[in-house]
């Protein structure tokens, strides 16, 4: 399988907006002119814009596994369907949730149509979300999240571990690595340790120069 790159906009201002649109075109560019592929994790308020501006798929940030009714201020997966979305993530280490509520945001994304990948801050969580059998789980330590040091250099057994753990549940489900993220080698560490792609966010979203950042990222997949 070709490995993917999850880019995270997170809040940040510089994935926001028009800088949004911005940052999609130019992950559009180089994921043609590299053949590689490129899915943008955005927040849901903008899933809508940044689906129509690009061919990229588009993730949302966030989705409860809810139906229709009565709720208030919750991401229905039907809404994020609709606003052009191909799948979502939950459980990021900013915007934390209980096991119940990934195993119904499992379900209902299946239900819809909706790709889902699951973060998990250690093995043991990665485990225990496996069983309900998302597309993607990515495993991301927090304290090296937004940090210089990538999880591949510095925690390289962790990913090993997980991939092992994770496909002794699940062989279907696709393993990612994240935190840290900012060179060349950081994601061919990630590919080498069995991982099918990487979560990053900051080394390009924050790069004082993004189309630099991306290309020294996805030169990691060659
Ligand atoms: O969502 C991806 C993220 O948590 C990793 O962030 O800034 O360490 O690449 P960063």
């Amino acid at each position: 399988m070709q490995p993917i790159l999850f880019l995270n906009f997170k809040l940040f201002e510089e994935g926001t907006g028009s800088k949004a649109v911005s940052l999609a075109k130019l992950c559009e560019r180089a994921a043609s002119e590299t053949n590689s592929k490129i899915v943008l994790v955005v927040q849901p308020t903008e899933l809508s814009l940044i689906a129509s501006k690009t061919r990229l798929d588009v993730f949302s940030q966030h989705l409860d596994g809810i139906d229709f009714g009565s709720s208030v201020g919750k991401i229905l997966p039907e809404a994020v369907k609709r606003a052009g979305a191909k799948g979502a993530i939950v459980n990021h280490a900013a915007f934390k949730v209980s096991n119940e509520h990934v195993q119904k945001a499992v379900a209902r994304a299946k239900q819809v149509g909706l790709k889902l990948m699951v973060c998990a801050e250690t093995t043991e969580r990665a485990v225990e979300v496996a069983v309900f059998g998302p597309d993607f789980i990515a495993i991301e330590p927090p304290e090296l999240i937004g940090g210089t040091v990538s999880v591949s250099t510095a925690k390289p057994q962790i990913i090993s571990e997980a991939v092992k753990a994770i496909q002794k549940v699940d062989k279907k489900i696709k393993v990612i690595t994240g935190a840290g993220i900012k060179t060349t080698d950081d994601v061919r560490k990630a590919i080498e340790l069995g991982t099918a792609g990487v979560f990053v966010s900051s080394g390009i979203v924050k790069a004082k120069n993004q189309k630099k950042a991306l290309k020294e990222i996805l030169a990691g997949f060659k």
